[in-house]
């Protein structure tokens, strides 16, 4: 096994069509030490590289990084490993055994490889024969209901196959998102294994994120919709942490300068087509506008902006 270093309590999660480069920057200069890149899909990977190329996008500060890949056969995600890894260098490979879409289920990758453990280990196994960096893996605490003996068996295979760490969403594949976290299956898995262990599901403060921390024992969290239009998070869990003191929310001021930058990251480093740009950018200031109050009405004026300009013109006027 190779042993895996993560010198942070809180990681930037893996955000399909939302932790692309713009994204983990921001992320990154509010204190995020550890981002990763938008899953890959193998079957995408293995026949049409080329597609990918956005989401591979980096820069010299985009570091430490690491990559996921989705997959559902050991020699494919072998393949589409190998392309990623021509493509980029991160710091470690993770294989996603979490993403609860219906379309990935059925072709049998994502959470579905918790029902098939014997599928699981054959990738794992896969990659960790002929890769030399670590892998790790994403799971959830179950399929359809949580059971305790049967997350720890296959955290433990596992980790008997070489897995350098593992990231655990506490909810099941029914669950999808929503319900409560279950702790619990965090703590199993974390008592189960001797290789580090992440905790991830609703992170959306400094306080959740202690409170997981205390109660299952993980390594560190995993920060996924808590940072979408709240980067500071990362900071202010660095904080609380260490001192115990609650940093203060940004101010809607502060919060609208952070959307026009990270907006003008975006266009810097965003390639999609002008019209998926766009509708990509609002649906960001969107998050950055959540909070604020008449978010409805500044909703719709974002919603209504046909061009970069004409966006950052009503992110101004906010
Ligand atoms: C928009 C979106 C995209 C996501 N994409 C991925 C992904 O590519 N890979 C992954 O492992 N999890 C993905 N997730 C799951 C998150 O990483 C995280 O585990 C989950 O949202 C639970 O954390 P939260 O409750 O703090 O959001 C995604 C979640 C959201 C909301």
């Amino acid at each position: 096994m190779r042993k895996l270093k993560i010198d942070t309590k809180a990681v930037l999660s893996p955000l399909s069509g939302v932790s692309d480069l713009s994204f983990r920057l921001i992320c990154r200069e509010q204190g995020a030490k550890l981002c990763f890149f938008e899953m890959a899909d193998a079957n995408m990977l293995t026949h049409a590289a080329s597609k990918n190329r956005d989401i591979f996008k980096t820069t010299p500060e985009d570091q430490p990084i690491a990559a996921q890949i989705l997959g559902a056969d050991p020699d494919v995600t072998l393949a589409a490993a190998e392309k990623l890894l021509e493509l980029t260098k991160p710091q470690f490979l993770d294989i996603n055994a979490a993403c609860p879409a219906k379309k990935v289920v059925k072709k049998k990758a994502g959470a579905h490889l918790i029902r098939e453990p014997k599928v699981l280990e054959a990738i794992i196994k896969k990659l960790t024969d002929n890769l030399s960096l670590p892998i790790t893996v994403k799971l959830r605490i179950g399929y359809n209901t949580y059971n305790e003996e049967a997350i720890r068996e296959i955290a433990m295979r596992c980790e008997g196959e070489g897995v350098a760490a593992l990231f655990v969403h506490g909810r099941t594949w029914k669950h999808a998102y929503c319900g409560e976290v279950t702790y619990e299956g965090i703590k199993a898995i974390k008592e189960a294994v001797k290789i580090p262990v992440y905790g991830s599901g609703s992170v959306f403060s400094p306080e959740l994120a202690k409170k997981m921390l205390d109660e299952t024992g993980c390594d560190g969290v995993v920060v996924a919709r808590g940072a979408m239009g709240n980067p500071w998070i990362f900071k202010r869990i660095e904080e609380y942490l260490k001192s115990g003191q609650l940093l203060p929310e940004p101010t809607p001021k502060e919060r609208m300068a952070m959307c026009k930058r990270h907006l003008s990251y975006m266009e810097k480093y965003k390639e999609s087509r002008l019209t998926n740009k766009i509708g990509w950018m609002r649906r960001i200031a969107i998050y950055y506008i959540k909070s604020l109050h008449n978010a409805t009405s500044f909703r719709h004026q974002v919603t209504s902006a046909k061009s970069y300009d004409e966006l950052m013109g009503v992110v101004d006027k906010i």
